[in-house]
């Protein structure tokens, strides 16, 4: 049995929206009953994400600084903060998002920042590390912000992203694989990790379902900035 038929609208609302300002218009609406339908969803990209950053993070995490972009209602945060990282700045475009986020109080900075239209509102080498989460997807940050995502990590710092792999999705994640290896083989940065999770959450039709599993499947990507960026060679 898939999910409800209403929680089915809800994720498909979102989608539906024409624009980036209507989309994040619709993230404000769906705030408060977010992660009542993530959790029907089994949406493990959270816990995924930030028990691969943790396994490649160096120790001590206490005081490093991480942003957290497209945080949503903070379930990032709550995945990285019992695994010991303290310090979390994060960002998003939908302010009915922001306020859930503010309400966990596991954030020491939330601005509400449109990827894709504005800077990130950080200086350049400002973070240890870097998330974006279940936001890199078509219609969402687009593959553009990859040079903003570098620019306020700090050498040696740490870039954890995802994406998913169902139908609608593939056109976007074949272009962000295209650009994340550009950028690697330019020296910018350097890929350790590319998990494909079959069962990342269920699926919220039959054409989106990974071969009639009923779920679909997802990618955490971690890369390490480059401490010192070299020209691409040829
Ligand atoms: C599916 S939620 C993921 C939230 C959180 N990272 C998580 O994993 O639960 C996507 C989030 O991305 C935000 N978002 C989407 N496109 C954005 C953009 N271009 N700029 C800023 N935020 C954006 C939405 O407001 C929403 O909070």
């Amino acid at each position: 049995m898939g999910p409800p038929a209403a929680l089915r609208e809800r994720v498909a609302a979102v989608h539906r929206g024409s624009s980036l300002p209507e989309r994040l218009r619709l993230f404000d609406g769906w705030a408060a009953r977010y992660e009542q339908d993530v959790a029907a969803l089994e949406y493990r990209a959270p816990h995924l994400a930030a028990a691969s950053l943790a396994f490649a993070f160096p120790a001590p995490r206490a005081e490093a600084r991480l942003l957290d972009v497209a945080c949503g209602t903070g379930l990032v945060a709550w995945e990285l903060h019992r695994r010991g990282f303290r310090c979390l700045h994060g960002v998003d475009g939908s302010a009915g998002m922001l306020e859930r986020a503010r309400s966990t109080g596991l954030y020491q900075q939330l601005r509400l920042c449109v990827l894709g239209r504005e800077p990130l509102p950080a200086p350049a080498e400002h973070y240890d590390a870097v998330t974006v989460v279940g936001a890199l997807g078509e219609g969402q940050v687009p593959i553009s912000v990859l040079p903003e995502l570098l620019r306020v990590t700090k050498p040696g710092g740490f870039l954890c992203l995802t994406t998913r792999s169902n139908p609608s999705n593939l056109r976007y994640k074949a272009e962000l694989e295209a650009a994340l290896g550009q950028l690697e083989r330019s020296g910018a940065w350097q890929k350790l990790l590319a998990q494909e999770v079959e069962y990342w959450e269920r699926a919220t039709s039959e054409e989106e379902s990974t071969q009639g599993t009923g779920y679909i499947s997802g990618v955490v990507y971690i890369y390490q900035k480059c401490p010192v960026p070299h020209l691409e060679e040829g």
